[in-house]
């Protein structure tokens, strides 16, 4: 009997299957809990205890970073004594890749068993009454990337045709977030995803402000979809990098949307660490 191929994405399921079976040999164990040390987090992978690091070019069909700085590796290790694996380096679609193709890894350890993913990312601020350095607790997203990661044929081995987002950041993970908080102030808001790479003009803020968003980035979104399609649970971190007025418009320089994103860092390391080890053991089984 013939197999029955996709006629839109042909081999995308295939090249997710060789990379799960590549990794399952060399998994020492397979951790509950996935983070994308996005901007924000990066520093956390100093503080993982590695039993495992792979380079991504190591890894058959995984995308190949296009940002000299980005280190792209996978390591699976213990954070505050809990097993983790992170991706340390991530892809956008700026880069040229599509959400599916940017998305392969999430799917990938998806399929190893992960059951929560903890993601940050660096955002402009739209609602005015944040600062540049404060974490926004994400509650919600607008999807602007003209481009979804599950268009094409369904698997539904790995989720539903059309999977249900009406609460795409877990609450009890953003509740477990606030109660471990303590005096690190977070706010929470909406999070809006736009294909960059150019950063938004006046009018384009106003109108991102007026469709309900408070934060304003270029990644999050497709690896928070194909989570939620394999039936993760999420939560998301923004670090307000900058502050967008459009009645009094400042250019956005990446040099302050770095500094600001770095002091972030230590805040947000502390407060995932507080995280990890307050969740509770029986959500991890
Ligand atoms: N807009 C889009 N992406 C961003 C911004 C911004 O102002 N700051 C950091 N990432």
């Amino acid at each position: 009997m013939t197999e029955k191929k996709s006629l839109i994405n042909p081999d995308y399921r295939q090249k997710v299957e060789i990379a799960r079976d590549f990794l399952e040999k060399k998994f020492p164990y397979f951790p509950k809990i996935v983070m994308i040390l996005g901007t924000g987090l990066s520093g956390a992978a100093e503080e993982i205890e590695k039993d495992l690091v792979i380079p991504y070019q190591e890894i058959p069909h995984f995308p190949r970073s296009t940002v000299e700085s980005h280190k792209g590796q996978l390591v699976v290790g213990k954070l505050c004594g809990v097993p983790i694996c992170a991706f340390q380096g991530r892809f956008h679609f700026y880069e040229g890749y599509s959400t599916k193709e940017l998305t392969f890894p999430l799917r990938v350890l998806s399929l190893l068993g992960t059951k929560f993913l903890i993601i940050s990312n660096a955002a402009g601020g739209l609602n005015l009454s944040f600062s540049p350095g404060d974490l926004m607790l994400i509650s919600d997203h607008i999807n602007l990337i003209p481009d979804n990661p599950l268009r094409g044929e369904n698997y539904d081995e790995w989720g539903p045709r059309f999977p249900d987002l009406s609460e795409a950041y877990s609450k009890r993970l953003r509740h477990l977030a606030r109660a471990v908080a303590e005096e690190i102030p977070l706010r929470e808001g909406v999070y809006v995803a736009v294909p960059g790479p150019s950063l938004e003009t006046p009018a384009e803020t106003r109108f991102l402000r007026l469709i309900g968003a408070d934060a304003v980035g270029m990644s999050t979104v497709p690896e928070v979809i194909v989570a939620k399609h394999a039936g993760m649970e999420i939560l998301g971190i923004s670090v307000i990098a900058n502050v967008n007025d459009p009645d009094n418009f400042s250019p956005i320089l990446l040099e302050d949307v770095i500094a600001n994103a770095q002091k972030a860092e230590k805040k947000l390391v502390g407060l995932v660490k507080r995280f990890l080890k307050a969740i509770p053991k029986d959500w991890l089984v």
